[in-house]
């Protein structure tokens, strides 16, 4: 199952990542004090819950997706509710900078929530080109993380969930600090554990990570 298959046949409220709800993302933002006025693009941002629970509560964002229905969807939620439908389709590891708005093309800012564990290594590459290329200064990640030592002991480095059968991969700090090579984290915590107990039936070898990193080096 892909993406756009998974978009294309789940109504939007049984959406895995939808049912989560977009609380979580605005407490970050909160606990971060991410000022109002930064332009922040987001990868991988699904039907939008998120985003346009941060354009509500008055930040600017513009979410990107690599699913035409899942960008369709948020955009027509956006017109709903009368917000401007700042979406586009974008796959975040081939960057199209013609897809965004001026604003958003030198983000200060780059959200992605859980849409980095879905990549294979083998994108890993085309992904962190994309960071390279948007040099925000900060950058908030949520992802699926293990250590080395974990995925070593339990011969695992991935999770492929039975609701959505799509693929997760654990990434180490190592691995992140790989893809994210020239920043440094800022802050670092885990998720409550709701998902994980939830969605992972309590298995101790993974965990959901938020990441707040900033840029440390000046890009070549
Ligand atoms: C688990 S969903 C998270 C959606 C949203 N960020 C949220 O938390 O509600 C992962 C998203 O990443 C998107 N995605 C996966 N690979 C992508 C890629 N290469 N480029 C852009 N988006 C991608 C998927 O289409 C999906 O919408």
């Amino acid at each position: 199952m892909n993406f756009e298959q998974y978009y294309s046949t789940t109504p939007y409220r049984q959406i895995l990542w939808n049912r989560l709800g977009d609380r979580e993302i605005l407490d970050v933002f909160h606990r971060l004090r991410v000022p109002r006025n930064l332009s922040i693009l987001s990868l991988g941002c699904g039907t939008g819950q998120k985003d346009l629970a941060c354009v509500k509560a008055g930040y600017r964002i513009f979410g990107t997706d690599i699913s035409p229905t899942a960008i369709a969807t948020a955009k027509l939620l956006a017109r709903k509710s009368g917000l401007p439908p700042q979406f586009g389709i974008m796959d975040s590891t081939r960057i199209r900078l013609g897809v965004l708005p001026r604003a958003w093309r030198q983000p200060n800012m780059v959200v992605d929530w859980q849409s980095l564990h879905n990549m294979p290594k083998i994108l890993h590459r085309g992904y962190r080109r994309t960071i390279e290329c948007l040099r925000p200064r900060w950058i908030l990640v949520r992802t699926f993380s293990a250590t080395d030592q974990e995925c070593r002991r339990t011969g695992r480095r991935t999770l492929g969930s039975t609701i959505s059968g799509i693929r997760r991969h654990f990434f180490s700090l190592e691995d992140l600090q790989k893809i994210y090579r020239a920043y440094v984290p800022v802050s670092v915590w885990e998720d409550p554990g709701y998902y994980h107990k939830r969605f992972l039936d309590g298995r101790a070898t993974t965990k959901l990570t938020v990441l707040f990193l900033r840029r440390d080096q000046i890009f070549g």
